[in-house]
Formats: C-alpha cells, sequence, structure tokens
C-alpha cells in the first residue's frame, strides 16, 4: 500500500480542517496508509539556520521524503494559505542536501492533492494560491478535484461539523481520484 501524509495548514487543535482529514482518512482506509505530518516544532525559515540541518526540519523532509504522495487540508488566512504552510513549504522547497544548489528538494516532484474548508469562498483563493506556489516548487499536483468547504453557522456554534451529503461525495470523489494518482 502507498504510504500518504497529510498536512493540516491549522495548528489549532480543534481545527475544522484536521476535522476534514479525519473523514478523508476513513474514506482511504484499506487503499493506503495515512500519517499526519507534525510539523509545530518547525523554526520560522532563516537562512541562519539552514547549517547545519535542525533535527525538527530533518525530520520532516524525512518524512516528506518517504511518503508516496501528500495531501493538504488547508484553512484560508487573508485571501492566502496559512503562514505557518508557507514557511513548512519554505523548508521544504530547500535542497536537502545544501552542499550543491542544484540537489533536489524533499518537495521535489512529490504528488500532492488540495482540500480547504473555511469562510463562504470555500477556501477558493487559498487554493488557488497555493497551487501556484506548489507548480513553482515542480511538486506534481493533482490540479482536479479539490474539495473546497463553506461551512456553516453550525460548525463555528459548536466547534465541529458535519458535512452535507454533497460535501461528502465531493470529498469521496476527490479521494477516489486521488487512489487513481498515486498508483501511476
Ligand atoms: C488570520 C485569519 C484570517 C482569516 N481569513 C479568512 C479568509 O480570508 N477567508 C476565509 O474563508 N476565512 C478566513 N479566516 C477564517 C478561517 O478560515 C476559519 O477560522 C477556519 O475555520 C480555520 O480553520 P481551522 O478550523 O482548520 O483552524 C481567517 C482566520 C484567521 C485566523
Amino acid at each position: 500500500m502507498k504510504n500518504v501524509l497529510f498536512i493540516v495548514g491549522s495548528m489549532r487543535e480543534r481545527s475544522f480542517n484536521r476535522q476534514l482529514a479525519k473523514v478523508a482518512e476513513e474514506m482511504l482506509k484499506g487503499k493506503c496508509n495515512v500519517k499526519y505530518l507534525d510539523y509545530n516544532d518547525l523554526p520560522y525559515m532563516n537562512q541562519d539556520l539552514e547549517m547545519p540541518v535542525q533535527a525538527s526540519v530533518a525530520r520532516v523532509r524525512k518524512e516528506v521524503a518517504e511518503a508516496d504522495a501528500l495531501w493538504i487540508f488547508t484553512p484560508e488566512y487573508n485571501f492566502s494559505y496559512p503562514g505557518v504552510l508557507k514557511n513548512l513549504l519554505d523548508w521544504l522547497s530547500r535542497p536537502m542536501d545544501m552542499s550543491n544548489f542544484q540537489n533536489p528538494s524533499a518537495a521535489l516532484g512529490k504528488k500532492v492533492a488540495v482540500s480547504g474548508c473555511g469562510g463562504k469562498n470555500m477556501t477558493q483563493n487559498c487554493r488557488a494560491k497555493l497551487t501556484e506556489l506548489l507548480d513553482f516548487m515542480k511538486m506534481e499536483l493533482m490540479h482536479e478535484p479539490q474539495t473546497g468547504i463553506a461551512l456553516g453557522m453550525e460548525a463555528w456554534t459548536k466547534g465541529e461539523f458535519a458535512l452535507t451529503d454533497e460535501q461528502r461525495a465531493a470529498l469521496q470523489k476527490q479521494a477516489d481520484v486521488f487512489c487513481a494518482f498515486i498508483e501511476k
């Protein structure tokens, strides 16, 4: 079975995007192995910290390099992706062996899918910008389908949400296409 690494673009304990990832994890059960990337110990990108490579940086790069594919679940912050996610991607964009800048990054050519839940525009602006960034990093992005979810009032009051039938069908479709995509 392929190894898939889930990346949640929110550090919030009861993150709706983490809840969405859990539903996707259920959908992938028996089809691939899912792990979550823990990256909250990464320092802010600072070129002074690149050499020697810090343990947290080495660990996330190793986990990404070893995964067959990534699936990012992220909120939208101010029309874009959250800073913590950009910080992670910046660390992943640098060569694993810094002795030569031609050396590959952990992200190079890595298969990746994108989903997100947030306000009424369904993280559309975040996903558009993230798409641009992942393409720039020469990752192998599954451009379509992406699942964007507008959280209802109930989610904000209860702190948790249930997918509508339509949203669940969209996520299921993405999971199915993702499974075929990572087998290629
Ligand atoms: C700094 C900040 C900026 C935000 N900007 C947007 C935005 O531009 N569009 C949007 O839909 N939601 C925006 N939100 C709301 C988040 O999308 C919402 O809180 C979401 O539930 C966060 O995801 P999480 O539950 O996975 O942490 C913003 C939240 C924060 C903290």
